[in-house]
C-alpha cells in the first residue's frame, strides 16, 4: 500500500463517526483531501451535513465535489472536525501548518466538539520538533518578530534555522489571512506547552502550528490497518 493509499483509509475510517445532520469543519492537506472525496460520496449518496472549510483550497474542492458549505460565522459550533497532522506525539499533541493552513484551521478545531485526526503512521513521533515547526506572522515587522521568536528558542534551550517560507525561492508563501510563515527547524520540543505559551505572547505571532489538547482522538493507518487512538 502506498503512502497515499493508507491516508485515504485514514480518512475513510474518520468517515465512520459522521452522522447525518452533522455540522463537520473540513481540514486541509493531502489527507483531508481524501476525506473531503470520500464524504462527497456519501453526500451524494444521501448523507447531509452542513460544512466550514478550514483554506480557500478545501473550500474550492468541496464546493467543485457540491458539498454543502456555510461560514464560521453563520455556524459558529461544529459537532466534528477532521484534519491531517505533520506530527502526532504524546497525548495527541500535533504540529499542523505544513500546508499554511493552520490559523483558520485552528480557529476551525477549536470550535468543534471534537477533533479526529487522520494520518498515516508516519506521523506518529514520540517527541515533537522533527518537522519544522510552522509559525504564521504578519509582514510587517518580520525581521523584528523572527529575532523575539529567536530569544525565547535560545531561553527554552531550542535553536535551528527559522526560515520565511518561500522565501529561498523568491516565491514568498502567503497564508489565506495575507500573512508569512516562519519554518521552525528546532528538532525536537521537549515542552510543547512551555513553547506555544512563549509565541502566543509575542506581539506580530499570529498563531503557531502546535496544536495541544485539541484532538480527541486519530486514525492512524499503517499496512496492518487503521488503528484508533484516543486522547
Ligand atoms: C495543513 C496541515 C496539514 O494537515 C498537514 O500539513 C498534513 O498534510 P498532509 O495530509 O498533506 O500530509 O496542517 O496546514
Amino acid at each position: 500500500m502506498s503512502t497515499d493509499d493508507l491516508k485515504r483509509e485514514a480518512a475513510r475510517a474518520a468517515l465512520r463517526h459522521v452522522e447525518d445532520g452533522m455540522r463537520l469543519g473540513l481540514g486541509t492537506g493531502s489527507t483531508a483531501e481524501h476525506f473531503v472525496d470520500l464524504l462527497a460520496e456519501r453526500v451524494r449518496g444521501g448523507l447531509k451535513v452542513t460544512c466550514v472549510s478550514s483554506s480557500e483550497r478545501t473550500q474550492a474542492q468541496a464546493e467543485r465535489l457540491g458539498i454543502s458549505l456555510t461560514t464560521l460565522d453563520a455556524m459558529p459550533e461544529l459537532d466534528l472536525y477532521v484534519d491531517g497532522a505533520d506530527e502526532i506525539g504524546p497525548g495527541l499533541s500535533l504540529i499542523k501548518g505544513g500546508g499554511g493552513a493552520l490559523l483558520r484551521e485552528k480557529i476551525v478545531a477549536s470550535a468543534a466538539r471534537r477533533m479526529i485526526v487522520i494520518a498515516d503512521e508516519s506521523k506518529l513521533v514520540p517527541v515533537l520538533g522533527a518537522f519544522p515547526l510552522p509559525i504564521e506572522v504578519v509582514p510587517f515587522g518580520l525581521e523584528a518578530t523572527r529575532i523575539a521568536i529567536v530569544r525565547l528558542a535560545g531561553r527554552l534551550g531550542l535553536s535551528g534555522l527559522m526560515l520565511v517560507r518561500g522565501a529561498t525561492n523568491g516565491h514568498v508563501f502567503v497564508t489565506d489571512g495575507g500573512h508569512r510563515i516562519l519554518d521552525c527547524h528546532f528538532s525536537h520540543i521537549d515542552n510543547p506547552a512551555e513553547l506555544a505559551a512563549g509565541l502566543t505572547a509575542i506581539p506580530g505571532v499570529v498563531e503557531h502550528g502546535l496544536f495541544l489538547g485539541l484532538a480527541s482522538a486519530a486514525c492512524v493507518a499503517g499496512p496492518g490497518g487503521v488503528r484508533v487512538i484516543d486522547r
